[in-house]
């Protein structure tokens, strides 16, 4: 995820480029960059690092003109650097483009437009937007973008201006966001109305597949083909710090809300549900190496750690490969038994816990090779391991960690699935029929977050409770455990979460009626263990509120309170299951008070011991 800005009017650009941009920071900075155009000529400025270090460089330099595209990175293809900064040109350095999203079939691209004699200058995807420009321009810029737009498989929004039409800029979109600001005498293109709020209100949102042209006075939007489309002018109520989030009052829940397109770009072009293969290009295992290791060993921390538990269940179910998982931090300080027939698969959202880097050594030193699952391109998880597959999630603000944890789970389901089809554990139909149910996961989990007034209406009666504890068998276990730290770390209660059948072993003296229990209660092999589970607290004069699958009538005349979820195979469930237990947790601290998006004593990363 990178933001994206375009100014043209009067003004000096650079200025109100660099304002918008700190406005988009959010969206990633990894690095930034400016170009700006006076009398025909364009000026590019970038440079690795926060916007702050772009600012430094042009503080005695600012380039001057009334028209410029600005960008903020999160580095996706190519690493953080100088040359894979935005803005990027042309070969001729007539075409300038900024581009959030991914284009997938770049390489492709770049070997035919090298064929054809294009020179690139950088590691990455969106370089190849600006040479198929170059490449179509006969006069027309507009039509020059459509016509590469066409060509580009993937998400794209691009901003694009042209020396030769210094009176204008273009932009097109496909799945990433774009929104045009109407003002006076001067117009603005973002990736977010945040960035130009205090300048117009006034926005036209763009839609995929089409592009708009700007020019200080006017704005015309076509589809790729250059039909006309007539769009609405909407007026923006927010306020411009509610505008960072988009209109959410926390990153928290706007990151909740983020996942189904999270796990969209976390499956592009990697799952493919009509052949139900799966393609892993950043692993890097050959397949002898995949058929010859004899167990699995995950290291992670937190959040990332309650992933590993899913996965193991999942694992070792369709590849039929022994899997341990580890706290990071515990592992240093045993002697565990790792060597060089181990696959180490390391998780973690930055990328740069460092007791989860000191577990990707450990493994390393004792002989396994290493794979990295992390949202942070260029982290210290994704250099130091031998292959790194990448959650797109795009940058996660709120300390609770939400879009990375279903993200990390679908980048471990594909993984599972790739080793089960080298490993012969899967049958190809089998293996169709799991690619097809990942893929409708995000369409599950936009049904969750269109409706789910059960959830507050939950956490509106049990927000006063003493404390939570949530039950669960089988790989929702894992779900138990994570909707127990969500609400622990964001709302400061009491929560646990426990194996169902081991509640009579302890747990279950701790039930009265001022605590609640959150049962996991979907459709699975052990549905009927975890409605005797619910009868043995209610028993008790303990409240039940149920996560169950939508269809389950049963359900309700054992738990007080329900909240539906679309059904699924119980193996991917524990994505849908997350979303309401986040849902709740973020409910449930909002009623209480606390800081919800930085939570006392926590840290987004924790690079100490
Ligand atoms: O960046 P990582 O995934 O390595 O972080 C691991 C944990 O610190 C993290 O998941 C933490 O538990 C979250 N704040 C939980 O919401």
């Amino acid at each position: 995820m990178c933001g994206i800005i375009g100014y043209i009017g009067k003004r000096e650009a650079c200025p109100i480029l660099i304002e918008g941009l700190g406005k988009l920071e959010y969206r990633g900075y990894d690095s930034a960059g400016v170009a700006v155009m006076n009398s025909g000529k364009t000026d590019v400025r970038k440079c690795m690092g926060k916007l702050r270090a772009l600012e430094d460089a042009i503080r005695n330099d600012i380039p001057r003109g009334s028209l410029g595209i600005g960008h903020t990175r999160w580095a996706t293809h190519g690493g953080p650097s100088d040359a894979n900064s935005h803005p990027h040109t042309d070969c001729a350095g007539n075409i300038t483009v900024v581009h959030n999203g991914i284009i997938e079939n770049y390489m492709e691209l770049k070997e035919a437009l090298t064929a054809e004699g294009h020179t690139f200058v950088s590691e990455t995807d969106t370089e190849v937007a600006a040479h198929l420009i170059e490449k179509f321009y006969d006069g027309n810029i507009s039509e020059a973008v459509c016509r590469a737009a066409k060509m580009l498989q993937g998400s794209f929004a691009l901003v694009v201006i042209c020396n030769g039409e210094p009176d204008r800029i273009v932009a097109a979109r496909r799945y990433s966001p774009l929104v045009v600001g109407l003002g006076k005498g001067e117009n603005f293109l973002s990736s977010d109305v945040g960035s130009f709020l205090s300048y117009t209100r006034d926005a036209v949102y763009i839609d995929d597949d089409t592009a708009v042209t700007v020019t200080a006075d006017s704005y015309s939007v076509t589809d790729f083909d250059g039909n006309p489309i007539r769009k609405e002018v909407h007026k923006i109520e927010w306020d411009a710090s509610m505008a960072e989030r988009g209109g959410y009052e926390h990153f928290m829940l706007k990151e909740i809300h983020e996942q189904p397109r999270a796990l969209r770009e976390t499956m592009r072009g990697r799952l493919s549900p009509d052949s139900g293969n799966v393609e892993l290009p950043g692993l890097n295992l050959s397949d002898e190496y995949i058929k010859s290791v004899d167990r699995i060993r995950m290291i992670a921390c937190g959040t990332a750690y309650h992933a590993s538990m899913a996965a193991k269940y999942a694992i070792e179910s369709l590849c039929k490969i022994h899997v341990d998982i580890d706290f990071a931090s515990e592992l240093r300080y045993r002697e565990p038994l790792i060597d060089e027939r181990t696959l180490a698969v390391v998780i973690s959202q930055s990328g740069e816990t460092l007791d989860t880097i000191v577990g990707l050594r450990e493994a390393k030193e004792n002989g396994a090779k290493v794979v990295s699952i992390t949202n942070v391109v260029g982290s210290m998880a994704a250099r130091e391991a031998d292959g790194v597959l990448y959650t797109y999630a795009g940058p996660e603000i709120a300390v609770a960690s939400t879009k990375a944890y279903t993200t990390q789970l679908m980048v471990l389901y594909m993984l599972a699935l790739y080793i089960a089809r080298i490993r012969g554990t899967v049958a190809p139909e089998d293996a169709k029929k799991y690619c097809e149910e990942l893929w409708d996961l995000p369409e599950k989990a936009e049904i969750i977050l269109n409706d789910y007034k059960a959830v507050r209406e939950a956490a509106n009666r049990y927000y006063c409770f003493n404390g939570f504890l949530y039950m669960a068998r089988g790989i929702n276990l894992a779900s138990a455990l994570e909707g127990a730290l969500k609400i622990k770390e964001i709302s400061y209660m009491h929560a646990e979460g426990y194996a169902a059948g081991e509640m009579k072993h302890g747990p279950i003296a701790m039930i009265d009626p001022t605590f609640a229990t959150i049962a996991m209660c979907v459709k699975s092999k052990t549905y009927d263990k975890m409605l005797s589970n619910i009868r043995e607290v209610k028993a008790r004069a303990g409240e039940v509120i149920a996560i169950a699958t939508n269809g389950d009538e049963l359900i309700e005349s054992y738990a007080d309170k329900v909240i539906y979820i679309p059904e699924t195979l119980e193996v991917f469930s524990p994505v849908l299951v997350a979303i309401p237990l986040q849902l709740m947790a973020y409910q449930v601290a909002k009623n209480r008070g606390p800081a919800i998006d930085q939570p006392r004593n926590l840290a987004k990363t924790v690079t100490v011991e």
